[in-house]
């Protein structure tokens, strides 16, 4: 089957924004990219990519010629399918803010012209906002046609880090909204849906995919999967930490328990591991949405409240930890490896060596942090916080009296960590992350087998 291209137009250039706009334009569309921010308009013209994420330049480089960036709403009329991708921040009470959302579909509206449009959700928004957006847009296009102008659900399920993979190979695409719409979106994705596309050099097709179910949904259904699947992931890592306290306490290892658990095909493996807990702009921010569409409607989450205490209470038990191997930190030099809230991010939000480093100047220790790309970003970002950058990660070790893994970066896996333990005071070592091998695990995992508690499995 032949696919005919169409003319897209993205508004905002976040991560979903810019991962869209090259997904869309590498499977063979054209794309404007509009964004109401000059400088990220400039950049983007030149060539810079504004965020950090593996391989998204070279492929934007790639579609160049099939790319436009501008400032100017106007483009919005000669497109046949406009992605409203902008930001929805917590507000003051954790519920999303729609302000960019409905500032989106205010400046867009006057754009709207004669032929079949479709005006996509792919900013994660609150269950009923595809309604919202119709009646901003019937209140702002002077020829606001139901026929021709319809609004669908398309949420989006990339991860920060693997976004390019996550888009060109999802799991599952879910329309949601009225059937000519979900038809004309149907037709927009069909490279992706039939993955006829040339992959990447930077994500090549994984090995046993075939190609995404297509799930077709009401707008109200569509909505609420993107978040039920973010409140159910983040369920699943509270699980595995609230499991994990217990095993420490019984004498059982997490690592093998989720391992255990997680072989059983109806639980699956992924998001079981322990450690710190989620940060990130998604998971709180969504399943925190989620308790309050059940405030709204009177109807209490208290599995979603759990969960969200629990994640919290990760980032207190690491500094208790602390506070009992090292009796007071005060004066303590504590280092941190790792300040982005994920490795291959330089996203801070949300990002729990943010309230470690908090927490432990407040009792006194001198914090050394450390973070492959985000150090730049945390100057700006985390200026309200002290503590010393470490120029090199030999320097968050030398002569400290603990060190903190809070974030998982490949290479803090590879450190030599006999070496760096005697380059401390003391050897105390957290770690947050379960990141660490010794090298009996090392020769252990090369033969395929493991350690429990000293003892030599089979
Ligand atoms: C998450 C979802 O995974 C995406 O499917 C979704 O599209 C995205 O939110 C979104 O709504 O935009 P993301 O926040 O980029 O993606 O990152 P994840 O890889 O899911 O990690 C989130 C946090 O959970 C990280 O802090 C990570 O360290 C933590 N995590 C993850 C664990 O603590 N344990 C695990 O087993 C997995």
């Amino acid at each position: 089957m032949t696919h005919q291209p169409m003319r897209v137009a993205v508004i905002g250039t976040g991560y979903v924004g810019l991962g869209t706009a090259a997904l869309l334009a590498h499977i063979g569309h054209d794309v404007v990219g509009i964004d109401i921010d000059p400088d990220k308009i400039a950049a983007l013209q030149s060539g810079q990519v504004p965020i950090h994420e593996p391989g998204l330049d070279d492929l934007l480089a790639s579609v160049a010629h099939r790319l436009t960036w501008t400032t100017a709403y106007d483009a919005v009329s000669a497109a046949d399918v406009v992605f409203i991708c902008v930001g929805t921040p917590p507000g003051p009470d954790g519920s999303p803010d729609l302000q960019y959302v409905a500032s989106a579909a205010a400046n867009l509206a006057p754009h709207l012209n004669g032929h079949m449009q479709v005006i996509v959700n792919k900013s994660t928004v609150p269950i009923g906002t595809g309604d919202y957006v119709q009646r901003l847009l019937e209140e702002h296009a002077p020829g606001y046609d139901h026929g021709r102008h319809q609004v669908v659900s398309n949420p989006e399920f990339l991860r920060e880090g693997t976004a390019l993979a996550d888009s060109l190979y999802p799991d599952r695409i879910v329309l949601g909204g009225a059937e000519g719409a979900v038809a004309k979106m149907t037709a927009l994705y069909a490279p992706l849906i039939e993955q006829t596309f040339t992959a990447p050099a930077t994500a090549p097709r994984p090995d046993g995919y075939t190609r995404p179910a297509v799930v077709r949904t009401t707008l109200q259904s569509a909505e609420m999967i993107k978040y039920a699947a973010n409140a159910f992931l983040a369920l699943k890592i509270s699980f595995a930490n609230e499991i994990a306290g217990l095993c420490e306490r019984v004498g059982a290892d997490i690592e093998e328990v989720a391992t255990g658990i997680g072989l059983d095909q109806r639980i699956g493996h992924r998001f079981l591991q322990a450690g710190l807990g989620w940060g990130g702009s998604c998971f709180g921010k969504d399943t925190q949405g989620l308790i309050s569409a059940g405030q709204e409607h009177n109807y209490p989450m208290p599995i979603l409240e759990a969960a969200i205490e629990v994640n919290y209470r990760q980032r207190r038990v690491i500094i208790d930890k602390l506070l009992r191997q090292l009796k007071t930190l005060k004066g303590k030099k504590v280092g941190i490896l790792g300040m982005a809230f994920k490795p291959d991010t330089d996203d801070l939000r949300d990002a729990p060596a943010h309230d470690l480093i908090q927490r432990l100047t407040q009792l006194g220790a001198r914090v050394t942090a450390h973070d492959p790309i985000a150090m730049p970003r945390a100057a700006r970002e985390w200026a309200h916080l002290t503590y010393q950058e470490a120029a090199q990660v030999e320097d968050v070790f030398d002569r400290a009296d603990a060190v903190i893994v809070a974030t998982e970066w490949t290479a803090y896996r590879l450190l030599d960590w006999t070496a760096m333990s005697g380059r401390m005071r003391a050897p105390v070592i957290i770690d947050a992350r379960n990141i660490i091998r010794t090298p009996l695990d090392a020769e252990l995992e090369q033969v395929g087998r493991s350690t429990v508690k000293g003892q030599v499995l089979p």
